[in-house]
């Protein structure tokens, strides 16, 4: 073989239970999976019990804003709407080559995180599509370790903004992947809605999936969702229809959610909550209380609907932080949502793995035979440390290859009586 990792916790182990197994690596794929595997191999990497699990996968994300916070400005008010307007101001003063080198130094941070599939909208309100080209040749660049996918996202109105439509089938005619929308931000509920109807439809028409922003917003009666998914159904597309942030769920009436779940679940339309956006963009015109914002995740996943969380910014008009770490992602999402439980911080680990795999169609995605070679040594022992201690990845393999390495987070101690060192984790 090529390589074995030996000793390792995959993520559905139960903690203290299941023994550890060895994962056998030939040409780029994952040949065996099992405990004490009698065979050897030109590299063997020893993961002594520590959580091994597929790649981390960003549901939602915008590779063309990311890393130009401060570019022209900062966002004064931190709503979602000076974010739009900034980045319309940066929009005209963007060149090729500066979205692609930070789209790439992007592309680094995640891989160093061991996030290796990504889906980023990509803005087509823009004549030139500078944007749309620049992300195209990044998913070229990128693809020997990390999948690209792209959404034409009509940021500015698929009917508000002119020319949308044109652009956005442009832009799938030069390739990009699905289609995207954003109803909320049309002019009226009833554009909204027609948005949806005629993005459907293309998509229906071309094959491909959809993933739409659909009510980002703290409007309890923006219900574009509902329409999502009537035309999910009416044009059978279930399993291939995503509603990204989905937040006015958070406000609606709990009568109207109610019927709303089961339409979701019957659609086959999944779910995309961005936790660290939702959490600081939404409830901006409350006082107090100030709701959350972020949708109703957990009861989404009682329902049976697939869930992920997306990233969705780093370091662009709309969020200042971040660093491509999918665990500080779940971390957040798990505190917004309550999911404190043993199963549901693990479910919330899957947000940003397995869920968000299959919601973008990855393949061949698993620690299984015959699966991509693609897999993250965590410095934890579970998904639950992980996500507590936003685990250091210390080695990342995509194809069955080391793509990045990082040291374990320790601390020395200089006191008298005590450890010499300390890793952060409960030893008992
Ligand atoms: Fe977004």
């Amino acid at each position: 073989m090529d390589l074995i990792i030996r000793r390792a916790t995959l993520p559905s182990h139960a903690a203290g239970r299941d023994s550890p197994v060895d994962i056998g690596i030939t040409g780029g794929r994952i040949e065996a999976v099992e405990p004490h595997l009698a065979a050897s191999a030109h590299e063997e990497i020893d993961a002594a019990g520590a959580l091994v699990t597929p790649p981390f996968v960003d549901a939602h994300f915008h590779l063309d804003a990311t890393l130009s916070y401060g570019l022209p400005r900062v966002n004064q008010s931190g709503t979602l709407l000076e974010g739009i307007a900034l980045w319309g101001e940066l929009k005209p003063h963007l060149t090729q080559e500066a979205l692609v080198e930070r789209a790439m130094q992007y592309c680094d941070w995640a891989v160093a995180r061991g996030l290796l599939a990504i889906r980023s909208h990509v803005d087509v309100c823009d004549e030139r599509l500078l944007a749309v080209e620049a992300l195209l040749e990044v998913r070229r660049r990128v693809a020997p370790y990390l999948d690209l996918q792209l959404v034409a996202f009509p940021q500015d109105g698929l009917l508000r903004a002119p020319g949308a439509f044109d652009n956005l089938k442009r832009a799938i005619a030069m390739g990009v992947d699905v289609v995207g929308g954003i109803p909320h931000f049309e002019r009226t509920m009833v554009d909204g809605a027609r948005s949806v109807r005629m993005l459907c439809e293309f998509a229906a028409d071309q094959g491909l999936p959809v993933d739409m922003h659909c009510d980002e917003s703290d409007d309890p009666l923006s219900r574009h969702i509902e329409t999502l998914c009537a035309e999910t159904h009416r044009l059978g597309l279930g399993g291939r229809v995503a509603g990204s942030h989905l937040t006015s769920m958070h406000s609606m009436d709990n009568y109207y959610v109610s019927k709303l779940l089961p339409l979701m679940r019957e659609s086959g339309v999944a779910a995309i909550a961005n936790p660290l956006i939702n959490i600081t963009l939404q409830g901006r015109a409350d006082t107090y209380p100030k709701r959350r914002g972020m949708t109703r995740v957990p009861e989404m996943l009682a329902a049976g609907i697939d869930v992920a969380f997306g990233h969705d910014c780093v370091m662009d008009p709309w969020y200042g932080l971040g660093s491509a770490d999918m665990l500080e992602v779940a971390h957040m999402g798990l505190h917004v949502a309550q999911m404190t439980s043993q199963a549901a911080m693990r479910a919330a680990f899957d947000a940003v793995t397995v869920n968000a795999a299959r919601i973008v169609g990855l393949r061949d995605y698993g620690i299984e035979p015959g699966c991509n070679a693609d897999c993250v040594v965590l410095d934890a022992r579970d998904p639950v440390e992980a996500i507590r201690l936003r685990a250091a990845r210390l080695v990342v393999i995509r194809r069955g290859r080391v793509i990045a390495r990082s040291p374990a987070a320790r601390a020395s101690l200089t006191i008298d009586g005590r450890p010499a060192e300390v890793d952060f984790k409960l030893h008992r």
